[in-house]
């Protein structure tokens, strides 16, 4: 038995867990920023990278995250101070970049849901002003703050009802919604007159486009859509049980979070070359060209839109509550705090972030932190920079600073189950993942134009290091 006070919580069923942890993979990373990064960058060969370093990075990492969190039975600051205090900083600083997501992630989530809503009254009736009435929403000052608090206010409310109460319970439904739904769309999309020359573009690469940058963009996004680099799948590991196979959940996590992301891909570029529009339109890909679309359809048009955007509010908001969950398992374990309190603390403070992001949209634009605003401050601090180096000290302290036959130990539940890539995993963990990991980020982290906000990023993390015994 642990050594702690009260009983910690856990989830209630494999499938919730599975449910849950996918469901915090699953979100705006897939559906919003897959596609439109993949329009950006050129489409098939984006996508093959990606893949790569899905199943080359993201899948070691997460099996290393769910052990790590299981053995330590602590979320994450918790769990590196248990083993080695030197690493404390890597929980914190994990903490930290759940605070900076959630700057942002509860904006677009909010704008999510406003669009079920605008879906029927009236967005889709003049098509070819969608792109307008986007730009003109979001720069707005009430409306889409509202939208952002009530957005929050479902995560406060599903993570105070705590682990197998809210996040997984909702997460249960959520997620096989989600799926039923995306489908549904996919299957509109490939059936349309000229379907074909978008799944060439996702699926045919051309390589001409790819640059040192494209990496970057490739490895952040999938730390971003894992939810890795940041203690995150750490946290839900520390709630599973002992009986469960940790190297298998991480693989059915994976494929389900990778499978979504190319059904969203499906489901948007073959009906936007259908309709003959852009792919490289940037992040209001699913907010303009989506809604552009399905304009074009009529009647059914207007149910696809709003099956679209709640499908998105749900996705984004079993993600988000993960985020929430990070921090509020931190004060918990670390701070000795109870979860309404830990919530509401969390909360607030990620209502005062999301106005100030909200609103550098439209109000506050003219207001920089180190050259820009505070949405940008947030997404490019933790995509570019914190997710990335985060993934990379949790490879170093699994490969470095955690025994090996602990680790072998705990991915076969103490040698009952077969974990016949155990070696491979370990080498590819401890050697080659830092190695990779640091290649692309000292070459793409050089590549960001904002270097005050670099450097910033780069010196917190210092800081955090050398004070990591005192955290
Ligand atoms: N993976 C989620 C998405 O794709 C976002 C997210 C949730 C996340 N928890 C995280 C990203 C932890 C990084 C780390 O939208």
């Amino acid at each position: 038995m642990e050594k702690s006070q009260g009983k910690r919580e856990s989830w209630g069923s494999r499938i919730g867990f599975i449910m849950a942890a996918a469901g915090s993979a699953v979100g705006l990373g897939n559906i919003w920023r897959f596609p439109y990064l993949t329009g950006t960058n050129g489409g098939g060969a984006f996508i093959l990278i990606y893949l790569v370093f899905v199943l080359g990075v993201g899948l070691s990492i997460m099996t290393a995250e769910f052990a790590v969190g299981r053995r330590a039975n602590l979320a994450a600051a918790g769990a590196f101070k248990k083993f080695n205090p030197r690493f404390t900083f890597a929980g914190v600083l994990g903490v930290l970049s759940a605070f900076f997501i959630m700057g942002f992630y509860p904006v677009v989530g909010g704008w999510a849901l406003a669009y079920v809503f605008k879906s029927v009254t009236g967005l889709l009736s003049n098509s070819a002003a969608i792109g307008d009435y986007f730009g003109t929403f979001i720069t707005s000052s009430i409306e889409p703050l509202v939208w952002m608090l009530i957005y929050l206010l479902a995560n406060i409310l599903i993570v105070a009802r705590g682990v197998q109460g809210g996040i997984e319970k909702a997460s249960k439904v959520m997620m096989p919604s989600l799926y039923v739904l995306f489908i549904i769309i996919a299957i509109r999309s490939i059936t349309l007159p000229g379907a074909g020359a978008g799944l060439e573009f996702i699926f045919k690469p051309d390589f001409s486009q790819v640059t040192g940058s494209t990496f970057l963009a490739a490895l952040g996004q999938a730390f971003f859509s894992l939810s890795l680099g940041m203690g995150c799948m750490l946290t839900y590991g520390s709630y599973l049980s002992k009986e469960e196979n940790l190297q298998k959940n991480a693989l059915i996590v994976t494929l389900m979070d990778t499978s979504v992301a190319l059904i969203a891909a499906i489901a948007i570029f073959p009906a936007l070359f259908a309709f003959g529009m852009e792919p490289a339109v940037g992040p209001g890909l699913v907010f303009v060209v989506v809604p552009s679309i399905f304009a074009q359809m009529g009647g059914i048009g207007v149910i696809l839109s709003v099956i679209f955007f709640i499908a998105l509010t749900l996705a984004a908001l079993t993600s988000s509550v993960s985020l929430l969950e990070v921090v509020v398992a931190y004060l918990i374990d670390e701070r000795k705090m109870e979860r309404k309190k830990s919530v509401n603390l969390a909360g607030g403070i990620m209502v005062i972030t999301g106005i100030l992001s909200s609103l550098s949209m439209g109000a506050l634009s003219g207001v920089k932190i180190l050259g820009v605003g505070f949405f940008d401050f947030f997404d490019i601090l933790t995509d570019k920079i914190f997710l990335a180096i985060g993934g990379m000290l949790i490879a170093i302290f699994v490969g470095w600073f955690m025994k090996k036959e602990d680790l072998k130990d705990e991915l076969t539940n103490g040698g009952t189950i077969k974990f016949g890539l155990f070696e491979l995993w370990y080498n590819v963990t401890k050697y080659i993942i830092p190695i990779a990991i640091g290649v692309v980020a000292v070459a793409g982290i050089m590549s960001i134009e904002q270097t005050a906000l670099m450097i910033f990023g780069i010196a917190l993390i210092v800081v955090l290091a050398i004070f990591s015994k005192k955290l």
